[in-house]
């Protein structure tokens, strides 16, 4: 199968781990100036719209991320066409880490005792009580399982909430629009970790997070879109929220002057919480390949009625 390689990423750090891992398969860089490859597959990320102009053959797309809302949008995206996307591939771990992280800085004070030091003053915070810290991570797919897991495993109390009921020890599952009340009712620090689609976009606004327990704070880690920046602010500002941890915005880079640069309440991170690793991609989109090649069910497949 021939398949290309369509990303602004450079293709040298990519095409040999690809070839090693796909023998038998033709992988090339993806040249508009070109004639037509013919390509079968495509290897994408953010994938420029001139390639499905290009490219008319392309019956799958390999993604080198986790959520495919951007190519979703493009509306030169083939009707055909089908997505497969990275499944974990070493970012759930690494979103876990940052939610534990974003949690402790919180919870633990960290972030005062950052402030304490440059000031040069010696002031222990008051030890964790972990019932007071009760966690709802908003989507328990890939990511959202782990970090529900790995949050559980520390002993806070964890509830998850998602679209069809999950069973993870540990953890209180929840699922549907009537449960989210209650699920945001139980909860003093927010984890999202939620897919962009029609139904999530805005999710986390004045009315659900005003839901939260009192002091509450949130930890965006799905996308900037599911956050109305906005209502976040007016919520610090009353004393309803208590902080934020932010690793995605409405728009990116973050806009020079943007208030959550300056406001101490606002911790942010440049969309790293969960990076693409190359190798565990590489050998997830090489089993993705072999899947498709052999005629097998390819897993981590779009549902692009649902969006995700
Ligand atoms: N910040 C970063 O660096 C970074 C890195 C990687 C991923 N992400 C974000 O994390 C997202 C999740 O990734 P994933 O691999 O865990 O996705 P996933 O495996 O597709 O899981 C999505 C989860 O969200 C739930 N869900 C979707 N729509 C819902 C709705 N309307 N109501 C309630 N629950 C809903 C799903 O419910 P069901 O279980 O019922 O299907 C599922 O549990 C990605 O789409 C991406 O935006 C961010």
């Amino acid at each position: 199968m021939h398949i290309v390689f369509a990303s602004h990423q450079d293709p040298g750090a990519w095409l040999p781990a690809l070839r090693e891992a796909l023998p038998g398969h033709t992988i090339t860089v993806w040249n508009p100036q070109a004639p037509p490859t013919g390509a079968e597959g495509a290897v994408v990320w953010q994938p420029p719209a001139e390639l499905f102009e290009h490219e008319r053959n392309l019956k799958i797309l390999f993604n080198l991320g986790a959520g495919v809302d951007a190519i979703l949008r493009m509306p030169q995206l083939p009707s055909g066409i089908r997505i497969a996307r990275l499944e974990d591939a070493g970012m759930a771990v690494q979103i876990a880490e940052y939610a534990v992280y974003a949690l402790l800085r919180i919870a633990r004070g960290f972030g005062v005792y950052e402030r304490d030091q440059a000031a040069g003053r010696w002031q222990p915070q008051p030890g964790l009580l972990r019932r007071l810290w009760p966690v709802g991570v908003l989507g328990l797919g890939s990511v959202g399982e782990r970090v529900a897991r790995v949050l559980a495993a520390l002993d806070f109390p964890v509830a998850g909430w998602s679209r069809s009921r999950r069973a993870i020890e540990g953890v209180q599952c929840m699922a549907g629009a009537d449960e989210l009340p209650a699920f945001l009712a139980r909860t003093r620090v927010l984890v999202n970790v939620l897919p962009l689609t029609d139904a999530t976009r805005g999710i986390l606004n004045r009315r659900t997070l005003s839901q939260l327990l009192p002091d509450a704070c949130l930890i965006n880690v799905g996308r900037g879109a599911h956050l109305v920046e906005q209502d976040l602010l007016d919520l610090l500002d009353e004393g309803r929220l208590a902080g934020a941890a932010l690793d995605v915005f409405e728009h990116e880079p973050l806009p020079p002057g943007h208030r959550f640069w300056s406001d101490p309440r606002v911790h942010i991170t440049p969309h790293i919480a969960g990076t693409t690793l190359r190798d565990e991609a590489v050998e997830s989109v090489a089993r993705q390949v072999g899947q498709y090649a052999r005629g097998e069910p390819v897993s981590g497949i779009v549902e692009r009625a649902r969006g995700y």
